[in-house]
Order: structure tokens, then sequence, then C-alpha cells
């Protein structure tokens, strides 16, 4: 999926909230072996490497367009690398995930994969934007249902894989994961307006649309964006951003 990272970055300011409740849930020790999956531009890996003293922090991402951003991070301890985390193997201190797992699809399957990759008493920390219901996301699965793009797209929709945060406590438990801390929150944004909100979408949820819609681009975002705008006709506009957020210990060998 071709991202674009100068269009991501746009926002990492708001996005950097989540990062910062998720380190909070962090144990902070020495001598760490730490991987985050999904690593994007490598900007919130390397500010988790400097909370890590003398640890071995790896980035891995499926983006070669944001992994060329996150070399520019490259330090002793700290490195990046083409990786798959739903194929990943091998064993990590902290396994570490910010807004990346609502990519992939049958999180029932995915969390034990995940909880796999934590050495015993090491720790899963993970974040999930679960905004699907929100009108922002909502409108562009509306617009794709319709003509012209619904044939543009082949009737393609964004699956919406995020569960509830019931079931990723219940996964946790059922992996054995201890210290659950299973919670959502909203993100109370404040936007120029309507327009913000599109240029929000574009460097996220929209990204597999552009990849499909071809010529098409343009007018999708031009029909999205005068939804939108009749939707949040207010300036600012509040948009209040709802994620997941979750931390379980692996138990140790006894
Ligand atoms: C929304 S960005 C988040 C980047 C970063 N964690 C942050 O919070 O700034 C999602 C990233 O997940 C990556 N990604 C999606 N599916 C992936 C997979 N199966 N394995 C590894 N990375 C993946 C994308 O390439 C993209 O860089």
């Amino acid at each position: 999926m071709p991202w674009n990272p100068d269009q991501f970055n746009k926002f990492q300011q708001e996005r950097s909230a989540s990062f910062d409740d998720l380190v909070n849930m962090l144990n902070i020790r020495e001598g760490l072996r730490v991987i985050d999956l999904g690593c994007g531009t490598g900007e919130l890996t390397a500010r988790l490497a400097d909370m890590l003293p003398n640890s071995a922090v790896i980035g891995i991402d499926t983006s070669a367009e944001m992994l060329a951003q996150a070399q520019h991070y490259v330090r002793p301890g700290l490195r990046f690398e083409y990786g798959d985390l739903t194929t990943i193997k091998g064993q990590w201190d902290v396994v570490f995930s910010h807004g990346v797992i609502q990519w992939v699809s049958d999180h029932p399957h995915l969390l034990p994969h995940l909880f796999s990759l934590v050495t015993p008493g090491g720790q899963l920390l993970v974040q999930v934007p679960s905004n699907h219901y929100h009108p922002s996301h909502m409108l562009v699965r509306q617009l794709a249902g319709e003509e012209p793009f619904k044939t543009a797209l082949n009737g393609w929709v964004r699956d919406m894989p995020v569960l509830t945060i019931d079931a990723y406590a219940n996964l946790l438990f059922a992996q054995g994961g201890l210290n659950l801390n299973v919670f959502e929150k909203i993100y109370p944004h404040v936007l120029a307006g309507a327009d913000a909100i599109v240029e929000w979408t574009s460097g996220t949820l929209l990204v597999p649309y552009f990849e499909r819609l071809g010529s098409l681009r343009d007018t999708f975002v031009t029909v999205y964006r005068d939804r939108l705008r009749e939707r949040f006709p207010n300036h600012p506009v509040f948009y209040g951003f709802r994620r997941i957020l979750f931390s379980a210990i692996r138990p140790s060998r006894n």
C-alpha cells in the first residue's frame, strides 16, 4: 500500500498523545530487546528507544516509503528493517505497536501471535484506533458503495477488524496475560474545520481507497469533503478520536 509519509506526519502531534498513554504503561528496565511493529516513519520508535537505556530497539514495517523516512533515526541501539508483523518470528522483551493492527484482519488469531512474540516476563503494548463508527469513517464506507466509486473499487470496502475492549481483554487473558490494562479513550482533537479531517484521513484511512480508485481519486475526495463540510460546518471542529490501548505481561516460566 503506497503510504505518503508527509501526509501521515501532518497530524503527528495529535497522534503522539496516544503514544504517551501507551508508554505510560511500559515497565522501563535496562537492557531490553524491543520491537516496534509497524514503526512507520520511525519518529515514535526513536522516542521509545530514548526511554529505554542500553536497549536494542528494532522497528519493522512493510512500507518502503515509511522505512526510507525511518532510516534518519538509525543510531546505536536503534534500527529499522522490512518486516510483516503477521509473519514475523522471534521473541522480544517488549512488543510494541502503535496505530497499526487496524490494517490486519482476524484479531482473534492475531492476538495469540503477538503474544507469542513476547519473552516470558516481557510485555505486549498495543494502541489501535477504534474510530470506525465516526462519521468521518462511515462516510467513506457510504461513498464507496455509491457509483461511480463502487464499480471503480469493484465493490471493495475496507475491512473493520478492530474488536471491543472486552474482546481484547478476553483474548489476552486466554493467553495467560498478567497485569492486564485494557481501555478505550477519546482523544479530543480540535481541528480547523471539516477540510482538516479530510487531510487527516488522507494520510491513513483513505490510503487503500486511493490505491484502488485510479483516476476517480480526486472526485472521491471532492465528494467526501463536501459531505464532511455539511456534517461538520463549524470552525474549529471537534474531532473526538476513539482509540483502544492495552498492555499485558507474559507469565515467566516456572
Ligand atoms: C498509521 S501508520 C503508524 C506508524 C507508527 N507506528 C506511528 O504511530 O506513527 C501504520 C503503519 O503500519 C504499517 N503496517 C501495516 N500493516 C503492516 C504489517 N502487516 N506489518 C508491518 N507493518 C505494517 C504501515 O506500513 C504503516 O507504516
